[in-house]
């Protein structure tokens, strides 16, 4: 049950990884476009904050598998923790099915199928990413969706392939995801830290605290 963070913004990862509860990174070309840097260095700062067990999902962005493979390779060089994100598109699963055999780590994103997930784990993927805020905002069911790959996923005895639950919007995202079967789950940083706060919390904390002060008056 693992976490990432869904951000580029480096200080943030920063903050968050002192936790240690955080599991690797996915980035995209838009949150890239908010944090306004070389992606390249961007890319390279976050993976030098985990080991090499984490994942740093870096994505391409080309019309052509060949291109795809090329913005591939300057981002594997960096460190082998990095992660190729790649588009489900044809092109993107031919890039997904060359890199993979070359086992290079491929997280297909922009998943809103059942069909796009069998064909990104012939591909190879190691992560397959369906966006549930977005599938919501379309009408489908993002959480059924992962039920479904999941049900596939041990019909057919698949393990290589993690399910990454992205565009998360809110706890229950998170709570849903992993009770559909979801391996991990990508969080903008502003919901993880709703993870841990409950107003009960706070509440029994500050009669902690009250009655500790009296106790050592
Ligand atoms: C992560 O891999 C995705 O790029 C991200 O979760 C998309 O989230 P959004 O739909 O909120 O933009």
């Amino acid at each position: 049950m693992k976490i990432f963070l869904d951000t580029s913004d480096v200080k943030v990862i920063r903050k968050y990884c002192e936790i240690g509860l955080i599991d690797g990174v996915t980035t995209n070309p838009t949150l890239m476009k908010q944090a306004g840097r070389n992606p390249v260095e961007v890319i390279s700062e976050i993976s030098s904050l985990f080991n090499s067990d984490a994942s740093i999902s870096a994505e391409v962005v080309a019309d052509s598998a060949k291109d795809m493979i090329i913005q591939a390779e300057q981002y594997h060089s960096i460190n082998k923790n990095v992660t190729i994100k790649v588009p489900c598109t044809y092109e993107g699963l031919k890039a997904c099915k060359k890199l993979s055999d070359r086992d290079i780590k491929v997280n297909v994103t922009l998943i809103f199928s059942l069909n796009q997930s069998i064909l990104a784990v012939k591909a190879g993927a190691t992560y397959i990413s369906p966006f549930i805020g977005r599938c919501e905002d379309n009408d489908i069911d993002g959480i059924d969706l992962i039920s479904s790959i999941r049900k596939i996923f041990k019909l057919n005895n698949i393990t290589k392939t993690h399910i990454l639950a992205a565009s998360i919007r809110n706890i229950d995202h998170i709570n849903d995801s992993y009770k559909a079967g979801a391996d991990i789950v990508t969080l903008p940083p502003k919901i993880f830290e709703e993870m841990y706060k409950h107003f009960l919390t706070d509440q029994g904390l500050a009669q902690f605290d009250k009655d500790w002060k009296e106790l050592n008056k």
